[in-house]
């Protein structure tokens, strides 16, 4: 169900873990959406393909370089269900393995139309297709992450609104 404009408003960000990249572009895409006075009627959340690390907080790492940005990552990891594509309008995913995962999951051919990529939003000059998992990466790794998601979420905030 959408608004009465029928604007796509819920909104799930689905990675691997839930634990980097999903939340972080759950939290710079509401903090969009608050900057813009707009945050009634949004539903923004996000979860992971695996369910390895439900419960938890973000990983230390993505909530150090996202604090020092302004963010407090405060999600706690959740897996994507079935479910999920009932109560959301598009469901976002960080890279192509995402996708396929996710396109396992969709229980109906309507429900895939909701599926989209992180990257189908990026604007800045990237050799990227996809945000890639930092997991195993660097402090370089959760920067180019952030930056991705900071452009991806605005460019998605302005094509929804
Ligand atoms: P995320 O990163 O998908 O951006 O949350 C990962 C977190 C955990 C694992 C892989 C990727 N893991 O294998 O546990």
């Amino acid at each position: 169900m959408n608004t009465s404009d029928n604007k796509p408003r819920r909104i799930l960000f689905v990675c691997l873990g839930n634990i980097c990249r999903s939340p972080a572009a759950e939290e710079l895409f509401r903090t969009v959406v608050a900057d813009h006075g707009d945050l009634d009627g949004w539903i923004i959340d996000s979860a992971g393909i695996g369910s390895w690390h439900t419960g938890q907080l973000p990983d230390k790492r993505m909530r150090i370089h996202a604090a020092r940005r302004g963010y407090s990552l405060r999600h706690r990891a959740r897996q994507v269900s079935a479910d999920d594509f009932d109560r959301f309008d598009l469901i976002i995913g960080m890279d192509s393995g995402n996708i396929s995962d996710l396109r396992e999951l969709a229980p109906t051919a309507e429900s895939m139309s909701k599926i989209v990529p992180m990257a189908r939003y990026f604007t800045m000059a990237t050799r990227y297709d996809h945000v890639p998992d930092p997991y195993y990466e660097g402090a370089e790794g959760f920067e180019l992450v952030l930056d991705l998601l900071d452009n991806a979420c605005r460019n998605l905030y302005s094509r929804l609104s």
